[in-house]
């Protein structure tokens, strides 16, 4: 297929200052969504995409990423021996083929666009994925692979899109739409972190991206945009500048924002209350706090 997409960038150099001190001494994406890591759900969503190469832009201090997706020889041979085989199912889950997975640092916190631009070398000529691990999409089918679809169909590049409340659209990169398709949406400029009252739209750009290897290209050029960093966002714009094509995709799925505490905090209850062996208890407790709350006011 031309339009195949094998390789995904996860920028996760980030420090993770929001959920200080818990990400003193631990990577913000080890942080646990019920029993599995933020960077599980992401590398689950990849593999549902038909993804084989997995490229984490890391910086110092995120070496437990690297552990999390290597071998336990101990801890299996000691559930082998106990007979676990359910865990070690599971913990297989985390492991990669080898060569499937590389690390990249990126030097300097010079913005997203720059952590991708890291990646330059490995993704080369092709197509590829950029998945950001904080937004945790719920969807039956899963976001990427929603947008592997269509960028089979389209070919150019694609970006994740959701409308927001107007006032929250100052936190997003937001689409200037010149057709609205239903679904998919083209697009024809892209504005990172507006000032509320200047954003061309409510349609924000969520962490899941296809890209062309253009988009290389014009980081190669870019300059800091908003808030002084290199913005992944300024370089999609330039291609359509350049004359490419960027469409935004409506997906069908619920976004939690997990880079901050309330959006943690709603996932972490959705999830709960999506998990067969949970659903009872935790639904059982939910009910009864709410109870209790109607019944004090
Ligand atoms: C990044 C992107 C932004 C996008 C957002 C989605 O911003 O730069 O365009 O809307 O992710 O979560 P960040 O949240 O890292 O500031």
């Amino acid at each position: 297929m031309k339009n195949k997409v094998t390789k995904a960038i996860f920028p996760v150099a980030g420090m993770g200052t929001r959920f200080l001190p818990a990400t003193k001494a631990i990577p913000k994406e080890i942080l646990t969504l019920v029993d599995r890591p933020l960077i599980q759900y992401a590398i689950d969503e990849a593999r549902a995409a038909g993804i084989k190469e997995f490229i984490f832009v890391t910086s110092r201090g995120k070496s437990a990423l690297e552990d999390y997706f290597d071998h336990a020889p101990e801890l299996e041979h000691s559930l082998r021996k106990k007979g676990k085989d359910e865990l070690l199912e599971v913990l297989k889950t985390t492991n990669m083929d080898s060569g499937a997975i590389a690390y990249i640092r990126q030097h300097k916190a010079l913005g997203l666009g720059h952590a991708v631009w890291c990646a330059r070398r490995l993704v080369g000529n092709e197509p590829f994925a950029v998945i950001l691990p904080d937004d945790v999409i719920a969807a039956e089918t899963p976001c990427l692979a929603q947008m592997t679809e269509a960028f089979a169909e389209t070919g150019g590049n694609i970006v994740a899109a959701m409308e927001v409340p107007r006032d929250r659209a100052r936190a997003y990169g937001i689409l200037d739409v010149k057709e609205d398709m239903g679904s998919v949406v083209s697009v024809r400029g892209m504005v990172e972190k507006p000032e509320t009252g200047t954003e061309p739209s409510n349609l924000a750009v969520i962490g899941r991206y296809i890209l062309t290897p253009k988009i290389m290209q014009n980081l190669n050029r870019m300059k800091s945009g908003a808030g002084g960093e290199i913005q992944l966002t300024d370089a999609i714009e330039q291609e359509v500048r350049n004359g490419g094509e960027v469409f935004g995709y409506r997906f069908r799925g619920q976004r939690f924002d997990c880079g901050s505490k309330a959006g943690f905090l709603q996932a972490t209850v959705a999830f709960g209350l999506s998990r067969p062996d949970l659903r009872d208890e935790f639904g059982a407790y939910l009910t009864g706090l709410t109870q209790q709350q109607q019944a004090a006011e």
